[in-house]
């Protein structure tokens, strides 16, 4: 399969068992949406996925090969790229600057840029502007142009809307289709369900570290109460 194959994942932190048996795919060309309650795992999965904490077993494999015991630089450089809750623009540097500022060097931070106003064109009127200056929506839009530097197979994107009013992100998240468009395979962690189920393909409720639902986001959208449902089960159990 292309993109992520994740199977009988356990992940463990300060050796407390967090992610317990986890199964599931972030294919290519398609948006995984990762929902659930706070506590969840959620950014544990996705830090165990890009390699900033190990995995205790299980397999993790990309596009068939399997990269669960490669270190972060190496999964980077696989194609796995992560966008880290929280992960802000430099505000004094222009949007300019903030795209070179991500590269090894001038030919990389050309290709870059030129990728990045391919997706984004929104940013090319702001170019001189400091990026502080910027949307909240115009800020993630530089956020994810420069996690797509080194060309990636793979988003990791967690909460990218924190802090952005819903509005700014129901008309945000729509861009992260143009990415799908072009082949990546993408896993969303969101917390507007709604927004995220408008634009995601499958969704994964994570509670308590295991799978409470894994089901198409159109069928989602069509059944919202077993979302809720999906939920609740968590707060009871
Ligand atoms: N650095 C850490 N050390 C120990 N436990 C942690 C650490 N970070 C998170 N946790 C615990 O792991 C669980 C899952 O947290 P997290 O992955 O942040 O969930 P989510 O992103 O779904 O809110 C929580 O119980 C949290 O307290
Ligand atoms: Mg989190």
């Amino acid at each position: 399969m292309k993109g992520i194959e994740l199977r009988n994942l356990q992940v463990e932190r300060s050796g407390a068992v967090i992610i317990g048996d986890l199964s599931f795919d972030i294919p290519s060309g398609e948006i995984t949406v990762l929902l659930g309650p706070n506590g969840g795992g959620k950014s544990t999965l996705l830090d165990a996925i890009c390699g900033v904490i190990p995995v205790s077993r299980g397999s993790i494999s990309l596009d068939g090969l399997a990269v669960q015991e490669l270190s972060r630089l190496e999964r980077v450089k696989a194609g796995i790229s992560y966008v880290e809750q929280g992960r802000q623009v430099f505000s004094h540097l222009s949007v300019e600057h903030n795209l070179r500022a991500a590269c090894a060097n001038r030919e990389q931070a050309d290709r870059a840029m030129e990728r990045s106003l391919e997706v984004f064109p929104e940013l090319r009127k702001r170019l001189n502007t400091a990026a502080g200056m910027l949307s909240g929506g115009e800020q993630q839009m530089i956020v994810i142009a420069r996690s797509m530097i080194r060309d990636p197979k793979v988003m990791l994107i967690d909460e990218l809307s924190l802090g952005l009013a819903p509005i700014v992100v129901s008309r945000f998240l729509p861009l992260l289709e143009r990415l799908k468009h072009s082949g990546m395979a993408i896993l969303l962690v969101e917390q507007y369900a709604t927004a995220a189920l408008a634009i995601g393909d499958q969704a994964v409720i994570l509670v308590h570290g295991a799978c409470a639902l894994s089901e198409g986001c159109a069928a989602l959208r069509a059944d919202p109460q077993r979302l809720h449902q999906a939920y609740l089960g968590a707060q009871s159990a």
